[in-house]
């Protein structure tokens, strides 16, 4: 196995194949906060994508009620309870060491534990010839994409014989809670799916890190179903190979036929179909060590480097996944730390009390088609300010001002200008009731 760098893990790990990095990677930020949960962006990718025999159960693009739904059912569950075994077998522990962020090569610490590639040998015998820790689900586990939708734990909550709630639940937390899940393919800078693979037949692209299966390789052999650890290389039965989220590649290469916007680079189908205004994509530019290029200007960059506002889920499991989520600001802290890492209790109070340039950047979300590449703030004047209670407990203002943000696209032209308070229309008198 070769030694590779994974900034999420602030470390370095083994990987079965030495590091390459495309020149720009294909990366969205999910704000899970958003999300409504109206499951457009599931049948948008649907409709495009997995409508033909043998994709029935087929969805690239999901949205789970957490903490009970999933899929395949309990993904998440049962590839955290493998590598929990593994590390007991080891005496070992998943922690996280506090270090220093240097030049963005360890922003939430260092993780101690073992990766899903560094720990398959500890595992059951049966993966001894496993690249990868994981399993397969059974087909009774993708049968049902929204199970346990809308389920809400009680968390602690003292109820009466009735069921009722007996005390007034308090924030920062609510004692019952669920949020959505939005999951799509992480296209992993250190794809699993892609190590497992005894035909060589997952690649990931130079020009955008978009991972793919070539299709005329693949000999089903399902190495990379088992070896996914977000469970996101789907098997189908009727065509006897796998298949998974290509990214809508034609969209990024500006192909796509339905849309001619001067061949530049537009969001994929579940992004822009997404009511909720919850995803906002990118293609953020690599340097020759593995980090994102240094780039204050790019959207994407300021969320997830400088404010760190948006946090990879299950960073420890190793493929570094280039999906980031906006942790929700009500559901119990350590639910949430388990999922996104230590770097949680910072990104909520971010997020609780925005900086001008992060509630500038929020107003981007779905406000346009083609992908930000640049964007720029012009300051407005102020129209509020509030008192804010901070994960410590201590209190800050949040200051609001009704700033424009202007999004430019590949080619450097302005494709959206949005300002943060929204403008009010009235109906002219000529056309009032005019239903
Ligand atoms: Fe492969 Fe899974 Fe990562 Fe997608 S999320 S690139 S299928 S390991
Ligand atoms: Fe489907 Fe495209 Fe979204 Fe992937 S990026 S989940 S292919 S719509
Ligand atoms: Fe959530 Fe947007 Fe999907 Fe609706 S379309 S479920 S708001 S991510
Ligand atoms: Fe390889 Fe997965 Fe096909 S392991 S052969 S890409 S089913």
């Amino acid at each position: 196995m070769a030694d590779v760098f994974n900034w999420q893990l602030g470390r370095n790990m083994k990987y079965p194949y030495d590091a390459k990095y495309p020149q720009r990677q294909f990366a969205a930020v999910f704000n899970i906060n958003r999300c409504i949960g109206c499951q457009t962006c599931t049948m948008a990718c649907k409709s495009t994508w997995t409508f033909s025999r043998g994709q029935e159960y087929m969805w690239w693009n999901n949205v789970e009620t957490k903490p009970y739904g999933g899929y395949p059912q309990f993904w998440d569950v049962k590839i955290l309870n493998l590598l929990h075994e593994a590390h007991q077998h080891q005496n070992k522990a998943m922690r996280w060491k506090k270090t220093k962020n240097q030049e963005g090569k360890s922003p939430y610490g260092e993780y101690e534990g073992m990766t899903v590639f560094e720990s398959v040998e500890y595992e059951h015998p049966e993966n001894a010839q496993s690249r990868v820790l994981g399993y397969l689900p059974q087909d009774s586990e993708w049968a049902k994409p929204n199970i346990h939708e809308d389920t809400s734990p009680a968390h602690g909550l003292e109820t009466d014989r009735l069921g009722f709630v007996k005390k007034t639940v308090r924030l920062p937390e609510h004692e019952s809670f669920f949020f959505y899940l939005q999951r799509i393919c992480n296209h992993c800078t250190y794809p699993a799916c892609l190590a497992a693979c005894p035909r060589k037949a997952i690649y990931k692209r130079p020009e955008d890190g978009v991972v793919l299966i070539d299709q005329e390789r693949c000999r089903g052999y399902r190495k990379c179903v088992e070896a996914c650890p977000y469970k996101k290389a789907m098997y189908n039965g009727q065509t006897k190979v796998t298949e998974k989220c290509i990214a809508c590649y034609p969209r990024l290469e500006g192909k796509d036929a339905s849309i001619t916007l001067d061949g530049v680079p537009i969001e994929t189908r579940c992004m822009s179909a997404c009511v909720g205004k919850i995803r906002l994509q990118g293609l953020v530019e690599m340097n020759d060590e593995g980090l994102w290029k240094q780039d204050a200007e790019n959207p994407l960059y300021v969320l997830v480097h400088k404010l760190q506002v948006a946090l990879p889920l299950y960073p420890e499991f190793g493929t570094e996944p280039n999906i980031y989520y906006i942790p929700p600001r009500w559901a119990p802290r350590s639910y949430l730390r388990q999922m996104f890492g230590p770097g949680v209790d910072r990104a909520i109070d971010q997020y609780a009390n925005p900086t001008r340039e992060l509630l500038a950047i929020l107003q981007l979300f779905r406000a346009q088609r083609e992908i930000l590449f640049k964007f720029q703030i012009q300051n407005g004047p102020k129209l509020f300010d509030r008192e804010v209670t901070l994960s410590s407990g201590k209190k800050a203002v949040l200051e609001v001002y009704d700033d424009t943000v202007i999004g430019y696209n590949k080619v450097g032209k302005e494709c959206v200008r949005v300002s943060v308070q929204e403008p009010v229309y009235e109906r002219p008198k000529s056309h009032f009731n005019s239903i």
